[in-house]
């Protein structure tokens, strides 16, 4: 299966789908990685032929530089579009160009904490627990079918930073379980649900 994953940072969590594919224990391809920040580390990660980048702030509308980013994508023929850290909110439009097969990896237990800054909020928010959601990518943010979840416990003195770690490292085997399943095929999106025999 074809993966295109779309990033706006360092890219760990692409790191750890490159390094399943090298080891033999993901079935299949990076075959873009594209980026609304052009100095992004994740695009780094992968040969130059296969780095998409655009500044968002030199398109006129988010329709335009989402239009352009769709296009870009396709070309790449994936069978799964990955955000990985992608900051940028994906407008109506690409999301339904390839709704069904666009995951993202979001550090909440959706459906708390949509949005940003999310370990400082939980654990402003007195939460004793933590982690990261996989879930489908629908035009309302963050809000599609959830898919797995990985849960830490905060513990008293936890700032978002040793949070943010404690959660990563749980992110990057989650999402390997998940891109498992979707590469295998047994992994459908349909409404607010998830099957997992691809059915
Ligand atoms: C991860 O916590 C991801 O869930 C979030 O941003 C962070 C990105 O990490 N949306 P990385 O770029 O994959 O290292």
């Amino acid at each position: 299966p074809r993966i295109a994953v779309l990033a706006s940072g360092r890219g760990s969590n692409l790191q750890a789908v490159i390094d399943a594919i090298a080891a033999g224990t993901l079935a299949g391809e990076i075959v873009g990685v594209y980026s609304d920040k052009p100095g992004a580390v994740a695009l780094q990660r992968v040969p130059e032929a296969l780095r998409w980048s655009a500044e968002a702030k030199r398109f006129p509308s988010r329709e335009a530089f989402d239009a352009e980013l769709a296009d870009a994508v396709a070309a790449s023929r994936p069978d799964w579009v990955l955000c990985a850290g992608y900051l940028r909110i994906l407008g109506d439009a690409f999301v339904q160009r390839f709704r069904g097969r666009t995951i993202n990896i979001h550090p909440s237990l959706l459906p708390k904490f949509r949005g940003l800054r999310t370990h400082a909020r939980a654990i402003e928010e007195g939460e004793q627990e933590h982690g990261a959601s996989v879930h489908f990518v629908i035009p309302e943010l963050d809000a599609g079918a959830l898919i797995a979840q990985a849960v830490v416990p905060i513990h008293s003195g936890d700032t978002a930073d040793l949070l943010a770690e404690r959660v990563l490292s749980v992110e990057h085997p989650l999402l390997l379980a998940v891109m498992r399943l979707a590469t295998l095929g047994r992994l459908a999106e349909h409404g607010a649900t998830v099957s997992l025999d691809g059915h």
